[in-house]
């Protein structure tokens, strides 16, 4: 089961990923997880980085697409997995597909600018293990400390209104296109991504069972 998860910031893709991860017993592959770890280690990837991402640009399509192929390999990718937030450009994709990787679907989770603005703002994540809150609409049981795994909480630099701004340009110039290209190939499903995390969680296995 291949599996993208497609949309602009903050439109649930990572908090999906994680669920479907545990149903269906598959890896979340996230390059943005990849790249946060990358720089909160100052490894030579980080290094390289880390501009991008803090003014809200795509990091190169030639060093993502490095990380993604050596994920990929892994035993774990053996049955399957959710890539979140990769590919994010329709050159990733062509990277992806000649590579030899064919998805099974590409899943676009759908959520208006003002909905965005109002959960990048009140976005937590662990530091340890990434998992995500949201201080109105999903808190953790104790303030500022991860349920899962009881580490701090942090916000992300790249979840300041001006920077989701620019990171919203960018998803509309750069990432918007891919809709149009899945849709071209047949593997495009549409999930409205506003209603409860539950709700659109439904809707995203739903898809997946229909594959
Ligand atoms: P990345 O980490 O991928 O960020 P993003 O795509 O901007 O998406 P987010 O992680 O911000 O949002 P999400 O969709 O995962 O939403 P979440 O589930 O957290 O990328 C960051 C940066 O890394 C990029 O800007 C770029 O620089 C670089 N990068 C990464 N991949 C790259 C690539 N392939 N190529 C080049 N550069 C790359 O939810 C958001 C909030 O909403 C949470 O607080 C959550 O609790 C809440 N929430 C979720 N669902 C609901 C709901 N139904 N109702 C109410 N609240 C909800
Ligand atoms: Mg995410
Ligand atoms: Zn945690």
């Amino acid at each position: 089961m291949k599996i993208i998860l497609l949309g602009p910031p903050g439109c649930g893709k990572g908090t999906q990923a994680k669920s479907l991860m545990e149903k269906y017993r598959i890896p979340q592959i996230s390059t943005g997880d990849i790249l946060r770890s990358a720089v909160s280690d100052q490894t030579p990837l980080g290094i390289k980085a880390k501009g991008f991402m803090d003014n809200g640009e795509l990091v190169p399509d030639d060093l993502v697409v490095q990380i993604v192929e050596k994920r990929l390999k892994e035993p774990d990718c053996s049955r399957g997995f959710i890539l979140d937030g990769f590919p994010r450009t329709v050159g990733q994709a062509e990277s992806l597909e000649k590579s030899g990787v064919l998805l099974d679907a590409a899943i676009s989770i759908e959520v208006p600018d003002d909905e965005i603005m109002k959960r990048l703002a009140g976005r937590r994540t662990c530091r340890k293990c990434s998992a995500m809150y949201h201080i109105m609409f999903d808190p953790p049981e104790k303030e500022g400390i991860c349920d899962k795994c009881q580490s701090e909480l942090y916000q992300r630099v790249d979840d300041k209104e001006e920077t989701v701004k620019n990171r919203l340009i960018v998803y509309r110039n750069q990432t918007e296109p891919l809709i149009e290209w899945y849709s071209s190939k047949n593997k495009l499903h549409t999930i409205k991504g506003t209603g409860s995390i539950k709700e659109i969680f439904n809707n995203i296995t739903e898809v997946i069972d229909s594959i």
